[in-house]
């Protein structure tokens, strides 16, 4: 059988970890997509010069042309811009967009049939602008969140409890960012929830309202001690466990950004929810039932998202 092929569209921190981790999983050979080729050419060459020393023989190849592309069995979408000092979140939303747009219009014409997980920022929004101008089905075009999200939360829980990160299951939803919503009560040690934990004097409600906080600030923890960009190892390493379970028909139950159609009594946009990510991209949204409160948190969440596709509208890019 021909191994499977993956195009990165953008080549930075999180496209370069990328490639190199589907080289040391031997997942497929790699395609590079940048505006700077050499860039893409130079990183691909680089990993695939560590083939010999790790023992995986991954093609790797950097361009500046979609047509590379071409039959890619997974797109992971990284272009874009970081917000930079004096850039409001509009500039942002304006100058990502306009990058998704052209990604989207590659990806039409050059990989179809593919399975798409975008991480560029802001995630929630950029997922849908490129699910809508690329016109690939909805199960098809998911966005990487809450795996990062939940890995973020299960290690903050597992160094509390002091216990390996392994036996520990987060729950996470909603839009990336700090609107996001952990269910604790889904959040578990080895099948035990948070909540009983906190009843049996594993920790305390506080230090449970503290990691849940300090969760959905991840992103900007790590960007404040960078001083220059944002998270990648972990953000990667999550994308990579999406693309898994798809081309591995490995039926995942991942939380991601997927685009709702009345399930959590939301439609037409993308918001974090669990789903099963199998051969044919998301097989199954699963609907939980939330209590009051989680549905206000939940439905906060979703207005937020929302809100931010209707200001991208207004500005008519
Ligand atoms: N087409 C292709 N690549 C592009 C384009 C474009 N139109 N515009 C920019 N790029 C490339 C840049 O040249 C750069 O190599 O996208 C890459 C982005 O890489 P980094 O700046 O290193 O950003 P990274 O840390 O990889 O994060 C990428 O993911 O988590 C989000 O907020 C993050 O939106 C950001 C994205």
């Amino acid at each position: 059988m021909a191994r499977k092929k993956i195009a990165l569209i953008g080549a930075g921190n999180i496209g370069g970890t990328l490639a190199h981790l589907i080289g040391l999983k031997e997942l497929g050979d790699v395609v590079m997509f940048d505006v700077f080729p050499g860039v893409a050419a130079g990183k691909a060459l680089d990993i695939m010069q560590s083939g010999p020393v790790d023992g995986f023989d991954s093609a790797m190849s950097g361009t500046g042309d979609y047509s590379a592309i071409a039959g890619a069995d997974v797109v992971i979408v990284t272009a874009g811009f970081p917000r930079m000092p004096g850039m409001t979140r509009d500039d942002l939303l304006t100058k990502n967009a306009g990058v998704i747009g052209q990604v989207a219009e590659g990806i039409k014409t050059y990989a179809p049939n593919a399975f798409v997980i975008c991480i560029t920022n802001p995630l929630d929004v950029m997922v849908w602008v490129l699910q809508q101008k690329s016109g690939l089905p909805p199960e098809k075009v998911v966005g990487m969140a809450g795996v990062l999200d939940s890995a973020r939360f299960r290690l903050f829980l597992a160094q509390e409890f002091n216990v390996s990160v392994e036996d520990v299951t987060a729950f996470v939803l909603g839009g990336h960012g700090d609107t996001m919503v952990p269910l604790t009560r889904y959040s578990t040690v080895a099948g035990v929830p948070v909540p009983d934990l906190v009843k049996m004097g594993w920790t305390t409600q506080e230090k449970i309202d503290a990691i849940v906080n300090r969760t959905a600030n991840g992103g900007g923890e790590i960007v404040k001690l960078l001083e220059k960009g944002s998270a990648f190892y972990a953000p990667a390493a999550s994308a990579i466990a999406m693309a898994e379970s798809y081309l591995l028909d490995k039926k995942r139950v991942l939380p991601c950004a997927v685009l709702l159609n009345g399930e959590y009594g939301q439609k037409d946009f993308y918001v974090g929810v669990p789903v099963v990510i199998g051969e044919k991209g998301v097989e199954r949204i699963l609907e939980v039932q939330f209590t009051a409160e989680e549905k206000a948190a939940f439905d906060k969440s979703c207005d937020a998202v929302k809100k931010l596709i209707e200001d991208f509208k207004k500005l008519g890019v």
